[in-house]
């Protein structure tokens, strides 16, 4: 079979990894690609929303399946594009795609169908929108109606940050018209927990659970960034959160979808609150998410590829999944400045000593690989003597640790990370501390003494 994965994050190289175990597997290409889905793919030098580009490629080259990676090219539609050329396709249509691209669709969802989620109001007037906000006083959330690259949502403390990001969004048009409208709601407070599903539009397989790291800085402090860390499973769900969201959260958001003669056949992504023990919907993904496939698939036993073909074929009925026992923990290393303006080009040092050490993985993001200064796009070899490895993004690599519990596979992922250098690098030190405080207050509870990690 030839496959193309679409893409160039931490996700596509973990996805190329998966895929790359089916023996069925003859050709993988990966557009556009990465440093690390250079050495197992053959990075193509299309961009994810170049649709009719990929379209056309895919028809050249034979290509029997095309995986879509990051939401853009789905909320653009790059699904119908393909199906219309007979070509087959893993993701959601355009229709679909509106759970992540329009919070607005998604809320009205929430609403028509119960799905519990914060109490919020929609607005397409600044004005109306400020007054609610005096109206219900801090802390509140706003969030601009369609794909913002994850900078949309303001979680505000105070009063005035709520009313600054209504001016931002709705009066300054920083996200263009991904503004139209705004959602104020209701401020939750709890924990966060990812909940991915695959959908082949009437039954669903559930991946296992994960917990993101949005903040750039220990302890959860900073700027929100496209995730610094993740790992799989998560302890705060508990089989009653997971049971319930899939009740209560997921089936019915593809009921409600088939109501609407929408069939979603994909991954869809659950993020949830936890609050008192209820999972809230926060937001959905029409695909899996980045950095928690990186924690979540080093875990999967079964075949990916299996997966996908049986949701696009509609045949998920009684399908289930095998899953790695052990827990997965996922590092990001940043460049320096994100999620700020940051340098590229920097050379990464010690990825093959990081790789020495046992039960570790590294899933590279913003990088690529240079040979005698010319990019290595398009060329499925990487030759260590001659290649090396440099920086071209923010988020550069995702260090994997495996280990028998959580707080082994921490210790699994730093020492790996220990290991990597480039310029500027920074990474969260604390990645998986929700979970290892869970396992000391167990062990307390038990009375049994365990090791700082
Ligand atoms: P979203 O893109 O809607 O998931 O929002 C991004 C992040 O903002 C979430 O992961 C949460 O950390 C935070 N957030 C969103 N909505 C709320 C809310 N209603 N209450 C508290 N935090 C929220
Ligand atoms: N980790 C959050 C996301 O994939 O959007």
């Amino acid at each position: 079979m030839k496959i193309l994965i679409v893409g160039q994050g931490g996700r596509e190289h973990a996805l190329a990894w998966k895929i790359r175990q089916t023996t069925k597997v003859k050709t993988l290409y990966c557009a556009p690609g990465n440093g690390g889905t250079a050495q197992i793919s053959q990075n193509i030098p299309i961009e994810a929303d170049d649709l009719i580009g990929l379209r056309n490629f895919c028809e050249e080259e034979k290509v029997d399946l095309t995986v879509v990676g990051p939401e853009m090219p789905l909320s653009l539609g790059i699904t119908d594009l393909f199906k219309e050329k007979g070509l087959r396709v893993f993701g959601p249509s355009r229709a679909a795609a509106q759970l992540e691209a329009s919070k607005v669709f998604t809320k009205e969802l929430s609403r028509s169908e119960n799905i519990p989620t914060a109490d919020f109001e929609i607005f397409e007037d600044a004005k109306k929108a400020k007054d609610f906000v005096k109206s219900k006083g801090a802390p509140i959330v706003v969030k601009a109606d369609g794909l913002a690259a994850g900078k949309g949502v303001i979680v505000a403390k105070e009063e005035s940050e709520a009313l600054e990001a209504i001016d931002e969004i709705m009066v300054k048009r920083t996200f263009g018209s991904s503004g139209n409208k705004v959602i104020v709601e209701e401020c939750l407070e709890g924990e966060e927990a990812s909940i991915i599903v695959v959908s082949d539009g009437e039954n669903i397989v559930p991946l296992a659970s994960s917990q993101d790291h949005k903040r750039v800085f220990d302890g959860d402090r900073g700027p929100n960034t496209g995730g610094m860390g993740a790992y799989s499973p998560a302890p705060a769900v508990t089989d009653k959160v997971f049971n319930d969201t899939i009740s209560s959260i997921i089936k019915p958001a593809i009921r409600g979808m088939r109501k609407k003669g929408i069939d979603y056949r994909g991954a869809l992504y659950a993020g949830v609150m936890l609050s008192k023990g209820e999972p809230k919907l926060l937001e959905f993904n029409v695909r899996f998410g980045d950095p928690e496939t990186q924690a979540i698939f080093p875990r999967l036993k079964s075949d990916f590829l299996e997966l996908i073909e049986l949701a696009i074929d509609g045949s998920l009925k009684n399908y289930s999944l095998g899953w790695d026992e052990r827990s997965c923990v996922c590092v990001v290393m940043a460049a320096g400045g994100y999620p700020g303006r940051y340098e590229k080009g920097k050379e990464i040092f010690g990825i093959e000593k990081a790789l020495e050490i046992t039960d570790t993985l590294v899933f590279h993001a913003g990088t690529d690989i240079v040979r005698e200064n010319k990019p290595l796009c398009g060329t499925a070899t990487y030759d260590k003597k001659k290649g090396k490895v440099i920086t071209n993004g923010g988020r550069v690599l995702n260090v994997i640790g495996l280990g028998k519990d959580i707080k082994k596979a921490i210790d699994k992922a730093y020492s790996a990370c220990g290991k990597i250098k480039f310029d500027g690098m920074h990474y969260r030190k604390d990645i998986g501390y929700r979970a290892v405080g869970r396992l000391k207050s167990k062990a307390r509870a038990k009375n049994i003494r365990i090791s700082r990690p």
